[in-house]
């Protein structure tokens, strides 16, 4: 196949198209509902079903990639969108192919994950998450976007708002972590950075609300697993992400691979019919997840291809990704009166919707452009926002007497198997970031900041999953001779992601080993962590004497690293997911419920009979909200305008933050909110809003969140949404373990 495309570049470079494309033909065009209808009257039933037909190309996949040549399937003008073709040239050739070739002239939408930035690598979502900064994560969008549009991308398929609380499930990097809330301020963020104001814009492109839903409540956090769960939970703690999408403007869905409750989400007409289509009158398109269709057969949904075609189109499903279910059988489907015209119409009038937005039938090469994909990718100012970014999402886990930050003059040995690696830097799903020979290392952070011959010295030290010592005792006996060692370890790139949840989540291979034997030497170690999601780190925080979790940081990774080790910059960043003393406490979130015994501590031999572990606490070891600074900030004067409001009446509680440390630094100020009783039972605590602010040392400033009955709606017992009188607790505090707090009622 490969071969085939060279060819065509080939000839086409020999007959000067390339040049001559530069100059599109820019055609002014109907507005949409006249220019879409009419393009409609046009179409024959097949001409309608190929718009909702996806073919891979030859890049990367994520699965088999149901044998077709898709460059012969877009010559038989089959073919409505294409999935993972990249760069100006290519999408451009392809594009060509497609006009010259289809009856109607209906442009190609060309779609791809770009997950954490295409060429600029930010860190990982999760990462990003920790930052709790929503205007970081929309700039990065907004880069991606500008890189990924210039190279012809139209689409991507993110942000994933997946909420996940279970750390074996591999996909938990590609998130924003377990709460709804903070789930919500990230895919606004999201949405409002890919599209921008303006879809018409070339530097705009298509965002995809994924994984629709639920997919991160696999069981045992197992990829793909079921689900199994009440619409209740469904509705409060894993649709609330998709719901702020669809109102930020969200243009596409992508439906998730699992069941809830039985039904796949692919053919699930309650959640795309009823609530996606229906309660939320989202307009947009619905895309499958990776042969999602044909799936539907393994799950035991659908009797055949074709049956499952029609369950699919039935439930709302517009576009096929993979699988040609479609384009196979949807035409007969239609003959035997199993799916409508009307749905078939519906389907292709979206898809055709968001071609017109994007301005392609305008100028269907518009994102194509090799001058401007030059000029975009790697621009300086990228890689700098991919820096910022980064120094955003590191999170400061221990810090015993102020180890760090590090000062220039010691002598420091870095060790551990990531230490000198760039490959792994920008972490899993890292669309074209390039890795060797690019993204920036630690060691090159360090060699960066320091800007001279330092007498640091490098070792590897262990693999990050062999059995391999041979390198071990160099490492020490470097070591032995330093002031402090940092310890650069975690996981490969590839230990997160799609399929490739896990067990156990301990630091892999020999790096414990390797720690005890360093622990040996008596002298203070700093470990660094990239990782793609939460270990367990017991054994590190009583043993290590500081801990910086730098998820995988991206292209400039090893510079933020290295700025955060030595100071230039304050850690600021907050865990989006709490993480356990022991893989058995999964899942593990902070918003759970109090149930009818619970945990008061292990110690007392009155509470045997409560809901707990007889061998470990109930708590994290690193609370949701979690995260140092070289700083310290003392919260006080907690305070409420009132003790009892009205439904229509909103209450301020305050608090005074203070930098009472030696730097200055960047504090979120985090508000959790308890309803004591309700109709049905609520959680202890739950996220209702967070400020991230600056305080120079010795600063104070006070912070004030408003809080009204409309953010203390939930679905009570008869499934309505809404608040109930009672009493409320309300904490503020700089995690989401704080105590600090004050109460009000809210009366009728
Ligand atoms: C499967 C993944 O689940 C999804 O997130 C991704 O967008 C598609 N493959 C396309 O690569």
């Amino acid at each position: 196949m490969k071969t085939k495309l060279i060819v065509i570049f080939l000839v086409c470079t020999f007959f000067g198209y390339g040049q001559k494309k530069q100059a599109n033909k820019v055609v002014k065009i109907k507005p949409k509902a006249e220019f879409v209808a009419e393009l409609m009257s046009k179409m024959t039933v097949e001409e309608k079903i190929y718009q909702t037909v996806q073919f891979t190309s030859d890049g990367t996949v994520t699965g088999p990639k149901s044998g077709d040549n898709f460059i012969t399937r877009i010559q038989q003008g089959k073919v409505g969108s294409i999935l993972n073709a990249t760069g100006a040239k290519e999408t451009r050739e392809i594009q060509r192919i497609n006009l010259e070739n289809s009856r109607l002239k209906i442009p190609l939408l060309f779609g791809h994950d770009v997950i954490h930035g295409y060429k600029t690598i930010f860190p990982i979502n999760l990462g990003m998450a920790s930052s709790w900064d929503p205007k970081a994560v929309e700039l990065a969008a907004r880069v991606a976007a500008s890189e990924a549009s210039s190279a012809g991308v139209h689409w991507t398929f993110a942000p994933m708002v997946d909420i996940a609380r279970d750390a074996r499930w591999s996909r938990v990097s590609e998130g924003s972590g377990e709460d709804p809330f903070l789930g919500i301020q990230m895919a606004i963020a999201n949405v409002k950075g890919f599209q921008g104001a303006d879809l018409s814009k070339n530097n705009t492109i298509l965002a995809c609300a994924k994984h629709f839903a639920a997919y991160g409540a696999a069981e045992a956090g197992r990829d793909y697993n079921t689900v199994d769960m009440s619409e209740r939970v469904l509705r409060e703690t894993y649709l609330p992400a998709f719901k702020a999408a669809a109102e930020a403007g969200v243009k596409t869905f992508m439906t998730s691979f699992n069941e809830i409750s039985g039904v796949p989400s692919t053919a699930n007409k309650f959640l795309l019919r009823n609530v996606l289509k229906g309660e939320w009158n989202f307009d947009g398109v619905v895309v499958t997840d990776y042969t999602g269709i044909t799936e539907l057969v393994a799950h035991g949904f659908a009797t055949d291809e074709k049956n499952a075609g029609e369950l699919a189109m039935n439930a709302g499903i517009d576009m096929e990704m993979v699988g040609g279910v479609y384009m196979n059988f949807l035409k007969k489907s239609y003959d035997e009166g199993k799916v409508s015209l009307a749905q078939i119409d519906d389907a292709c009038k979206r898809i055709l919707n968001v071609k017109y937005d994007l301005g392609l039938f305008e100028d269907p090469y518009r994102y194509s452009d090799v001058n401007r994909e030059k000029e975009t990718i790697y621009k300086p100012e990228f890689l700098n926002a991919s820096l910022e970014v980064a120094k955003k999402s590191l999170v400061l886990l221990k810090n015993s007497n102020q180890i760090l930050p590090l000062k220039s003059s010691q002598k420091i040995a870095f060790v551990g198997p990531l230490v000198s690696d760039e490959y792994n830097m920008i972490g899993s799903w890292a669309a074209l970031g390039d890795r060797n020979g690019f993204a920036t290392s630690v060691k090159e952070g360090v060699v960066n900041y320091l800007r001279k011959s330092t007498n640091a010295t490098f070792d590897e030290g262990v693999e990050i999953q062999s059995v391999n010592r041979d390198k071990m005792q160099k490492a020490l006996d470097n070591a032995k001779n330093a002031d402090v060692i940092v310890a650069v370890m975690g996981e490969r790139e590839n230990m997160s992601g799609e399929a490739a949840s896990q067990t156990t989540i301990d630091l892999p291979g020999l790096q414990k080993e390797f720690l005890a034997e360093l622990k040996k030497l008596g002298k203070p170690i700093v470990l660094v962590l990239l990782n793609g999601r939460p270990l367990t780190l017991t054994w590190e925080n009583e043993n290590m004497d500081a801990i910086l979790e730098a998820w995988w940081p991206g292209t400039r990774g090893g510079d933020a690293i290295a700025q955060t080790l030595f100071g230039a910059n304050n850690p600021n960043g907050k865990l989006p997911m709490s993480f356990p003393r022991k893989v058995g406490q999964l899942p593990l979130y902070y918003n759970h419920k109090n149930t009818g015994r619970p945990y008061l501590g292990l110690s007392d031999p009155e509470q045997k009979y409560k809901s707990q572990y007889t061998d470990v606490g109930n708590s994290p070891l690193y609370p949701f909200g979690f995260g140092l600074s070289y700083t310290t900030f003392n919260y006080s004067n907690l305070k409420i305008s009132s003790d009892k409001i009205n439904f229509n009446e909103k209450v301020k509680v305050s608090v005074d933050v203070s930098n009472t440390g030696n730097y200055d630094g960047q504090e979120v100020v985090q508000l959790y909110v308890r309803d004591l009783v309700g109709s049905v039972t609520r959680p202890v605590k739950e996220l209702k809003g967070f400020e991230k602010i600056d305080l120079k040392k010795g600063e104070t400033k006070t912070v004030t969140f408003e809080i009204s009955s409309e953010d203390l709606k939930f679905y009570t017992l008869d499934m309505k949404y809404e608040a109930e009188a009672g009493r409320f607790d309300v904490f503020i505090g700089t995690n989401s373990d704080t105590e600090n707090k004050v109460s009000f009622e809210l009366v009728k």
